[in-house]
């Protein structure tokens, strides 16, 4: 949550700040601040609202601008979402300028110290404590980044701080605990961000920071000197990498949104995430994953957590893990996880799943299981953020940059590893035999396509989501994998159309929902393949029988030829035909598709919907 941005080096700063902050919108859109050093002072403009009500302002009134500058765009945690709240905030003489992410937890104590000492605080933030800090710590040692550690030795709580100073016009200082801050390091000039996407389009080497670190970014004639260092002051280990996606994968490409790209990039996504994941006699290679075999095989109990939509793929990977592995499979909200006291020991494999890998619920959540000594494995997107930087073992999905707050392709891809996971415990664990694993990995390897088929079939539910644009409600059933499915496409609905949308067991409906259902109410349901577990498949049907006959409007999500739920389905979206556990990654996508066309239909930001950030990086 909240975007950041820093640049030291010979292009416009305020340019480079603002491209940057482009691209970082996703995290937060309450509003927006720029700050530079310059000729001899600190330029600095803030607007409450997107980004683009600053750049409006900065039209208005432009800025000097000069090599250095930060900038900011909010998700809002303390204090509304208005000019005053908005960051960057300064000091008194304004002489220095903070942005931050994250919150402070001892903020009031020390506002209260600093009005004791004549500071005056003009916002209701927690960050402004932190510019009012600064300011004398660096009027006693005259160097902001060792300011910076004396401030953050005193502050509680998560946060990314970035600061520049009038009196130190060429550097720029961050630093990061429980947060996230990636260094870009370019051809004579460095960028500090929360996420590579924005610097990309100038350099693809990036610095990962760890916890308590402060890092230096500082002009010196041509080039442009990072140095990184503890809160303490000790020199840190400094971790370049490499980012492999490059600026066109973050770029719309055509669509009006990046939702609808990134919808369409999900048959690439399935692809490249079982790329390299599959050796040449068909079998899981996952040497990535560095448990050991013996460890695995040892291990009594899974427990998946994550949040949102992660955690509705971790629903759907119990059905999987215990069905191919026989472990017993707990799947839990992270943020209630380590607040009920779980029973947790060196058997227990607890897999993270998440998109950006900074969610902090689900960081705080394994964290506290590998303080009971329980091994965790994290399945993410993002390269070097701090999930899989603290879990014992990753498996990174390989979905490219996921831009919309909407999860979409981000969900799939945690499918398809949670499936690579199940199978891999099976293959180790010796309760799947080689030759059923081929097999399952030959029918994964054929999602792609499906997928694709899908996609090419989505007109009619389009249309069918524009004819529902003025109702208030949506109902979504589904059993057994189908189950997290229906909860994922009312979650979907929620945050992009603002509507009343909930999921439920089919199976459940008689003991309560189906007190819901009334004349045109739509209903989506979620219909298991007529073969194999047939039973399930007639149950459903039953239930469909069910609502209709007490004036549902019925949509059915059904497999291709599936005769018997055909005369009671208002409307019938057809996909093909999959194995059971797999079903959820072909049935998932009409109804992303149906989420973001009901969205436009009813006007609504498809790509940053109101009040939702897409890396929430506060408890
Ligand atoms: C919904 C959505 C969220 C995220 C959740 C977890 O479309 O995107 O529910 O899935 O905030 O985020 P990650 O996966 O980054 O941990």
């Amino acid at each position: 949550m909240c975007g950041i941005v820093g640049y030291v080096g010979g292009q416009c700063a305020l340019d480079v700040v603002l491209a940057g902050l482009r691209r970082l919108e996703y995290r937060g859109y309450d509003s927006a601040g720029v700050a530079v050093p310059a000729d001899g002072g600190l330029a600095a403009a803030k607007k409450a609202g997107k980004l683009a009500n600053l750049e409006k302002e900065l039209a208005a009134r432009p800025l000097p601008s000069g090599p250095t500058g930060i900038g900011h765009t909010r998700w809002a945690t303390h204090g509304a979402p208005n000019d005053a709240n908005a960051h960057p905030h300064l000091d008194n003489p304004g002489r220095v300028a903070v942005v931050h992410n994250g919150i402070i937890e001892n903020f009031a104590a020390l506002r209260a110290e600093l009005a004791e000492r004549g500071h005056v605080l003009v916002s209701e933030t927690d960050t402004e404590v932190v510019s009012h800090l600064l300011s004398e710590a660096f009027s006693s040692c005259g160097d902001l980044a060792e300011a910076m550690r004396q401030v953050c030795r005193r502050l509680e709580g998560a946060f990314t701080l970035v600061a520049v100073h009038a009196d130190d016009p060429d550097v720029v200082v961050g630093a990061r605990r429980n947060s996230p801050l990636v260094v870009g390091v370019g051809d004579g000039e460095a960028f500090l961000a929360s996420d590579v996407a924005a610097f990309i389009a100038h350099t693809r080497e990036a610095i990962e920071l760890g916890q308590d670190q402060v890092v230096e970014l500082r002009r010196d004639s041509l080039d442009v000197t990072v140095t990184v260092t503890t809160f303490e002051g000790k020199d840190a280990e400094v971790r370049p990498y490499h980012v492999d996606w490059d600026a066109s994968a973050a770029e719309k490409g055509g669509y009006d949104y990046f939702m609808l790209k990134e919808i369409a990039e999900q048959p690439k996504a399935v692809a490249d995430t079982l790329l390299g994941r599959i050796d040449a006699a068909g079998s899981l290679s996952l040497d990535e994953v560095r448990i050991p075999g013996p460890v695995l095989r040892e291990v009594d109990k899974v427990v998946i957590v994550a949040c949102g939509t992660a955690y509705h793929a971790g629903l759907i990977a119990k059905y999987a893990i215990e069905h191919w592995t026989r472990i017993p499979c707990e799947t839990e909200l992270a943020s209630e996880f380590r607040y009920r006291d779980p029973i947790l020991d060196q058997r227990t494999l607890v897999i993270a799943i998440s998109q950006s890998g900074e969610t902090m619920d689900t960081l705080m959540a394994l964290r506290h299981a590998r303080e009971q000594g329980a091994k965790v494995l994290a399945i993410c997107n993002t390269n070097g953020s701090t999930i899989p930087r603290e879990s014992d073992a990753v498996l990174y999905t390989h979905a490219g940059p996921e831009v919309a707050v909407a999860s979409t392709k981000a969900f799939l891809t945690q499918l398809v590893a949670c499936y690579l996971v199940a199978l891999y415990l099976g293959q180790v664990r010796g309760t799947k035999w080689g030759d059923e694993v081929r097999s399952v990995v030959r029918e994964l390897s054929d999602i792609a396509t499906q997928v694709d088929e899908v996609l090419e079939t989505m007109e009619p539910v389009r249309e069918l989501a524009r004819s529902l644009a003025d109702k208030g409600t949506v109902l979504f059933l589904g059993r057994h994998v189908g189950y997290p499915v229906a909860l994922e496409g009312a979650l979907k609905l929620k945050e992009l159309a603002y509507m009343h949308a909930e999921g439920f067991a089919a199976g459940e409906l008689k003991h309560g929902p189906i007190a819901l259902i009334e004349e045109d109410l739509p209903v989506v349901v979620v219909v298991p393949s007529p073969r194999g577990r047939s039973v399930l498949h007639d149950k459903i049907v039953s239930n469909i029988q069910e609502i209709r006959a007490r004036g549902a409007r019925t949509i059915v999500i059904a497999e291709r030829g599936d005769e018997a739920v055909r005369p009671y389905a208002d409307h019938l979206i057809e996909i093909p035909a999959t194995p059971v556990l797999l079903q959820p990654l072909v049935a998932t996508v009409p109804l992303q598709v149906f989420a973001c066309e009901l969205a436009t239909a009813r006007g609504n930001e498809v790509d940053q919907p109101r009040n939702l950030a897409k890396s929430v990086t506060v408890e």
